[in-house]
């Protein structure tokens, strides 16, 4: 289905350096996607769903065909945001060609409008790469949860001169190799404006200060749904778990104690649903 004029395209996002903030949550469903679409500029469907869907305790058993499917959900719940789907680990580290054969799937099958990849210098030739070939990527530099086991845990990048030069680095590579937008992870404030301010490319902070032209959360965690850790970074908004928890309990007591079902939900009693005539 054709997007509505008003929907917010990838080369709209890459000049919004700089100007009102990008606001970029995630969604996996239709019917999240649904709600949020009206309200943000971007649906990133993020990797993070192996962890906030499935209980997994990284990204990186998420698989192409488990982006693919969520990505196509997303999109088929928004008519307005940029919907844009993250490639799992180890479907595009390989090589720009096996990056290339990953990219055409999930545009192709999800309909999204752009590709996620996390890395910086050492992934420029394949952004540059897919860039070159009509593929729209968002970068992903500073705390890359695909490098978790790297890395020894999740930790804050950019500490000390030496490493905060390498992200700045790294998001410079990145955008000159062609993303039109980078995601900064897990950085300090310092870091993420001397790298916004070295790139002509919007930046979305998560858990990387105001200096960001964006910013993107977990949409679980905004909303209290998704309590197993909750980073620092994150503004709770909401709490649905406990609304969950207190309508599954009253539901609970109702079937136990036979108030539910009453008269209004039983078909074929004055006050119930109507009868479905053929
Ligand atoms: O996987 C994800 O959801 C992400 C964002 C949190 C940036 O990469």
């Amino acid at each position: 289905m054709a997007k509505p004029k008003n929907a917010v395209t990838v080369p709209e996002i890459a000049t919004r350096k700089g100007g009102t903030p990008i606001v970029c949550l995630t969604a996996y469903t239709t019917p999240m996607a649904r709600l949020l679409d009206p309200h943000v500029d971007i649906l990133l469907v993020g990797d993070s769903l192996g962890m906030v869907v499935y209980g997994m305790e990284t990204t990186l058993p998420v698989t192409l065909d488990m982006m693919i499917n969520h990505g196509a959900a997303v999109v088929r719940g928004a008519d307005h945001a940029c919907v844009t789907v993250d490639l799992p680990f180890g479907s595009y580290q390989e090589s720009p060609d096996a990056a290339y054969r990953a990219c055409v799937r999930v545009l192709a099958e999800t309909g999204c409008d752009a590709v996620k990849l996390e890395g910086g210098a050492e992934m420029a030739e394949t952004v540059r790469f897919l860039t070159e070939r009509s593929v729209p990527v968002m970068g992903h530099v500073g705390l890359k949860p695909q490098s978790v086991r790297a890395m020894g845990g999740y930790t804050v990048q950019g500490r000390g001169e030496e490493a905060a030069q390498r992200v700045i680095d790294d998001a410079k590579a990145v955008a000159e190799a062609g993303a039109f937008s980078i995601v900064v992870e897990g950085t300090m404030e310092p870091v993420a404006r001397a790298l916004t301010a070295a790139i002509d490319v919007p930046t979305i902070g998560i858990g990387a200060s105001v200096a960001c032209d964006g910013q993107v959360l977990v949409t679980e965690d905004i909303l209290g749904l998704f309590t197993d850790f909750t980073p620092r970074f994150v503004k709770r908004y909401a709490d649905i778990g406990s609304d969950i928890e207190a309508a599954a309990r009253a539901y609970a007591e109702d079937v136990r104690s036979r108030a539910f079902p009453s008269d209004e939900h039983c078909f074929g009693s004055k006050r119930g649903p109507k009868l479905i005539s053929g």
